[in-house]
């Protein structure tokens, strides 16, 4: 997969070096282009942002900047379009589902905005030629969008083929497909079985894989109803309990 990200602060995304995102890179399994906004300015002082029009608080990311800046990372886009991925904290929730979806295209740009955001022309503009996806990753205000990117490239490399350990590791995972679907993950434990007097729960010691999987069901949805009631109403309660007649 290949990963473009077009940003006035190159640094921020050098998270991007590090653990499974960089090993992915040193693999050549992804294919990440930082890229600095202010190469694609043409005055003294590489201005990216200008006051906005009707008036109002802060700056507004002028469009020329970013036009040639998209025109000129999308230069090869031939057969291969690429989805063009614009957090803002206006955008659509960043979920699981979009997060496999988006693992499943060849070539993401990411422009992370700062200030009040990039004017409505450059979204407009491309939207007319590649996918375009306004994304927010919750309901929060950050300083920019880099912070986001960060989010959305690790969600979506640890699905791309080969990049977890284990290609099982994200079966289980809260919000992963499947009849748990709407469940999180329950707590999970380690050697040793005891450490300062608190024991590891008996049944997980058993070997017995049915009372195993029942008790993670469990733990499941009493997290669940605890943290996230709202995702207990999409829940099904007879696709959970198909999984007690396979124990
Ligand atoms: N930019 C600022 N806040 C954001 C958010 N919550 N999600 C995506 N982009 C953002």
């Amino acid at each position: 997969m290949r990963i473009d990200v077009i940003t006035i602060f190159p640094e921020y995304l050098e998270p991007l070096n590090v653990s499974l995102v960089g090993k992915a890179r040193a693999r050549g399994q992804l294919d990440v282009r930082i890229h600095n906004l202010r190469d694609w300015t043409h005055d003294r002082h590489n201005t990216v942002d200008d006051s906005p029009f009707g008036g109002g608080p802060g700056m507004v990311m002028k469009p020329e900047p970013w036009g040639e800046a998209l025109d000129a990372v999308t230069a090869e886009a031939g057969e291969q379009l690429p989805v063009l991925v614009v957090p803002t904290p206006s955008g659509l929730p960043f979920t699981q589902e979009l997060a496999v979806e988006l693992s499943e295209r060849p070539w993401l740009v990411f422009t992370p905005a700062r200030y009040e955001g990039i004017d409505r022309r450059v979204i407009e503009e491309y939207g007319d030629r590649f996918d375009v996806r306004e994304v927010s990753i919750g309901d929060y205000v950050l300083a920019g969008g880099e912070a986001p990117v960060l989010v959305i490239v690790e969600a979506v490399a640890r699905l791309l083929p080969g990049v977890l350990g284990n290609a099982e590791s994200h079966r289980d995972d809260s919000f992963a497909p499947g009849a748990m679907a709407d469940l999180l993950e329950g707590p999970v434990y380690t050697k040793p079985p005891v450490w300062r007097e608190r024991e590891v729960p008996e049944v997980l010691l058993s070997g017995h894989h049915g009372k195993v999987a029942r008790f993670r069901r469990d733990e499941a949805f009493r997290r669940t109803t605890a943290n996230r009631p709202d995702l207990i109403e999409r829940c099904d309660p007879a696709a959970l309990d198909k999984l007690d007649r396979k124990l």
